[in-house]
């Protein structure tokens, strides 16, 4: 199954939106395999985003991400990193649909309550950037087999 990480950001963080924005995960049946409350340094920002270097709001984005703690996510499931997306909503607040967490959480562009990897190689390395090997825990879920149909040779 595909992981992916999720930075809930400072915004969310100091809005109290902590619970609710796991919830959305994890009722959607996505399992949490990694977790942890930490303020990130500006250099450490400056690797997760690093494919954004460059753009007009690069350092702006940098120094929001680094202005108080965040909670970041390890998440494992079926497509985990679309569904994961999805669920976050499109980029700005007052344009992401309703029922997505910045659909009904967000109406600015850059305060805008969450991350999450956007492709296999992304995940990889920003999931290595905060995590080592020992703090994931890949261990069986028992509710898995009514979360999918887990009868055949693959998941469905
Ligand atoms: S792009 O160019 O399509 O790849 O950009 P996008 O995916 O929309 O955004 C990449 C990340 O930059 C954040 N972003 C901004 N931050 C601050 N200010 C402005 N104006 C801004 N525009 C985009 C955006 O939220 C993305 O970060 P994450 O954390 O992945 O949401």
């Amino acid at each position: 199954m595909q992981k992916t990480l999720a930075i809930i950001k400072p915004d969310a963080v100091q809005r109290r939106l902590i619970g609710k924005i796991i919830s959305k995960f994890e009722e959607k049946g996505l399992e949490i395999i990694g977790l942890k409350m930490t303020v990130i340094s500006e250099g450490l920002a400056r690797k997760n985003y690093s494919i954004h270097e460059g753009k007009d709001y690069f350092e702006k984005l940098v120094k929001f991400m680094a202005s108080g703690p965040v909670v970041i996510l390890v998440l494992r499931g079926e497509n985990a990193i679309e569904v994961t997306r999805r669920l976050m909503g499109s980029t700005s607040g007052h344009e992401a649909a309703p029922g997505t967490i910045r659909g009904d959480y967000a109406l600015s562009g850059r305060f805008n309550l969450i991350h999450g990897s956007d492709s296999v190689e992304s995940a990889k390395r920003e999931i290595s950037l905060f995590f080592d090997d020992t703090s994931i825990m890949e261990y069986e879920k028992s509710d898995l087999k009514w979360i999918y149909d887990m009868s055949g040779e693959n998941l469905v």
